[in-house]
């Protein structure tokens, strides 16, 4: 089974599009033929993405700047893009810090960008999906830290199981509407987000601990992305897929 093969001229946007996972995302449903909306803040990343994206197969790509915190700029976007057949929620900032060195506005942008944003963009995207009756898909990216927690990042940990606790809500709310809404839950990749801690010996360490001892490729969430973004799961709501060599069964 081609697991991409439905997404092709369907409409996808990905927030946070414009570095790691996000960028990712968007170049795997350009090939698979999708219509693309990368958003995010810093715009001349996505104007090169965009011309990628194109050249990748995608017959219409759009670019554009979303602060996912801010409700305007949410609702800006949603109208720019019209209308969408799948939402992915991936924009996310970490704390990095022990909790009492966090200042109340890095809790804030952390839990603003994690939940919030999800929040912002899934509830505007699904309400045009129930006056439509068209219904749609949302892809959340949760986190192995939405199951277990690591020291220095405690508010990241928190708002990436709210996302899950919301993953299952909405979806419970909103199959009435034909509205599927999953999670995927990835392992340790290096990212712009994280690869300078892999440098570190705590984050060589770490790797060590993950029983496949190896840190995740983008590749690695290929097949899962692609079952919960496409008709393959057209039957799933409300559940999570966690792709991470292991880690989650660790050894305490
Ligand atoms: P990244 O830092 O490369 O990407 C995050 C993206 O979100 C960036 O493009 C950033 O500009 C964007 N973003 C941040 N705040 C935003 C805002 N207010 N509005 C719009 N865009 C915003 O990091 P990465 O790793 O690609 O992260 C993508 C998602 O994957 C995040 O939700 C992260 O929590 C999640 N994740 C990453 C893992 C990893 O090991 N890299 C593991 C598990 C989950």
């Amino acid at each position: 089974m081609d697991l991409g093969a439905s997404l092709a001229g369907r409409h996808v946007l990905v927030t946070g599009a414009s570095s790691g996972l996000g960028e990712h995302f968007a170049k795997l449903v350009a090939r698979c033929g999708a219509r693309v909306t990368v958003a995010a803040r810093r715009r001349e990343r996505l104007d090169e993405l965009s011309a990628t994206l194109a050249e990748l197969g995608s017959p219409e790509v759009r670019a554009l700047e979303l602060d996912v915190t801010d409700a305007g700029s949410v609702e800006a976007a949603l109208a720019a893009a019209g209308r969408i057949d799948v939402l992915v929620n991936n924009a996310g900032i970490s704390d990095g810090r022990p909790a009492l060195d966090i200042p109340l506005d890095l809790y804030d942008a952390v839990v603003d960008t994690n939940l919030r944003g999800v929040w912002l963009l899934s509830t505007g995207a699904a309400r045009a999906w129930r006056d439509s009756g068209q219904g749609g898909v949302i892809v959340n990216i949760a986190s192995i830290l939405s199951f277990r927690v690591t020291g220095a990042v405690p508010v990241y940990a928190a708002s990436k199981a709210a996302v899950l606790q919301l993953t299952s809500a909405l979806a419970l709310e909103w199959a009435r509407y034909g509205i599927r809404v999953n999670a995927l839950a990835p392992g340790y990749i290096a990212t712009e987000m994280n690869s300078e801690f892999f440098e570190t010996d705590a984050g060589k360490a770490m790797i060590k601990r993950i029983p496949m001892r190896r840190l995740g490729n983008p590749t690695d969430l290929d097949g899962a992305f692609l079952l919960l973004a496409g008709d393959a799961s057209a039957w799933m709501t409300g559940t999570c897929i966690t792709v991470d060599g292991g880690h989650l069964v660790s050894s305490l």
